[in-house]
């Protein structure tokens, strides 16, 4: 008779509830991950589809009044100020915007974009000095929009404008092209 301990029959299977519990463990770790991945997918489809949306989807130009004929004087620029053409429904005020508009003649109306052909800051209509500032870099424009001065490449943007039933509208668009 020894006196060596005896071992339980349940224990003796050790070895091969080792490689269930890894391979329980792998498999969790597979599932973890694959769950990452889709609640990363989830949370990263719309946010991809926000940002890279306004590229692939035409955006909608509308004509919007901006008041009566008889309220701008003949030669005189003013700012006028319309709703974006696309506001989001969160957008709040940042969906106004704003253009110059200059009274040439009794029938006749142009339209500037508010930013600098340069690197876009909003300019300043001085009536003094009859021209367009820039405070960014010191761009400025003469009243029909062309430079005058500094470094924008060009005039300031054009917006289609038009009279209809004794009010001036202004085509608005999100990205001035002429
Ligand atoms: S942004 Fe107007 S001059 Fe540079």
């Amino acid at each position: 008779m020894t006196n060596e301990p005896q071992i339980p029959p349940n224990e003796a299977s050790t070895p091969a509830s080792g490689s269930i519990t890894a391979e329980r463990r792998k498999f969790l770790a597979w599932l973890s991950i694959g769950l990452s991945g889709l609640i990363a997918m989830l949370l990263g489809i719309p946010v991809i589809g926000f940002i890279l949306g306004p590229l692939f989807q035409e955006l909608p130009e509308t004509w919007r009044e901006v008041g009566a004929v008889d309220q701008f004087a003949i030669g005189t620029t003013v700012k006028v100020s319309f709703l974006d053409p696309s506001p989001m429904l969160w957008a709040g005020v940042t969906a106004q915007t704003a253009a110059w508009l200059r009274r040439v003649s009794a029938d006749e109306f142009t339209a500037f974009a508010m930013n600098c052909s340069h690197l876009g800051c909003p300019v300043r209509w001085l009536p003094q000095a009859q021209l367009f500032m820039c405070p960014c870099h010191g761009g400025v424009y003469y009243a029909d929009g062309t430079v005058a001065a500094g470094p924008p490449p060009r005039g300031l943007f054009h917006l289609p404008v038009r009279i209809r039933g004794g009010k001036v509208e202004i085509r608005a668009s999100a990205v001035p092209i002429e």
